[in-house]
């Protein structure tokens, strides 16, 4: 694991086509999540980059990816295990698509629990606010 640079982009693009077909990050806001969070955007993997989180300092996960041949492999599991050790909040938090029920039970799988709703979060789909 290690932090993000920019010649990363181009495969976390890719990762991110795979994750969120409908509703993929564009380089123009992982650029801008970047500048914003430099310290805290971290990538997996040693040739290949394999998954990305980035989350601000305080620990709310704005967005983790896992190329889907290499789920279930642990990794979405030590990028998050990241925020627990890092974050200077009192909680770390995420939303998550209310049909996302994999996510979901990955997330609760470490520890967080629904919290409340954002209606249309999504525009037309709410949003899960998990924490932990
Ligand atoms: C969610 C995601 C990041 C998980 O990454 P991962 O590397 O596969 O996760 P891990 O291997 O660490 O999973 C740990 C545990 O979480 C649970 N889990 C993970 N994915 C799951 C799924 N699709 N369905 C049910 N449980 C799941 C399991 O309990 C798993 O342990 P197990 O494999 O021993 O059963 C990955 O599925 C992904 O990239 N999804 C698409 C993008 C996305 O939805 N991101 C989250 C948006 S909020």
């Amino acid at each position: 694991m290690r932090l993000f640079t920019s010649s990363d982009m181009d495969r976390i693009l890719e990762i991110e086509a795979q994750a969120f077909p409908k509703s993929p990050y564009s380089r123009r806001i992982l650029t801008s999540l970047y500048q914003s969070n430099p310290t805290t955007f971290l990538v997996y993997g040693e040739e290949e980059i394999l998954g990305y989180l980035v989350y601000t300092p305080e620990g709310h996960i704005i967005s983790i990816a896992v190329d889907p041949r290499h789920r279930r492999k642990g990794i979405g599991t030590q990028l998050v295990r990241e925020v627990f050790g890092n974050s200077t909040g009192e909680f770390i938090w995420v939303e998550v698509r209310e049909t996302n029920t994999g996510a979901q039970a990955f997330y609760e799988k470490l520890g967080f629990r629904k919290k409340g709703i954002i209606p249309r979060y999504y525009w037309t789909e709410d949003a899960h606010i998990m924490v932990r």
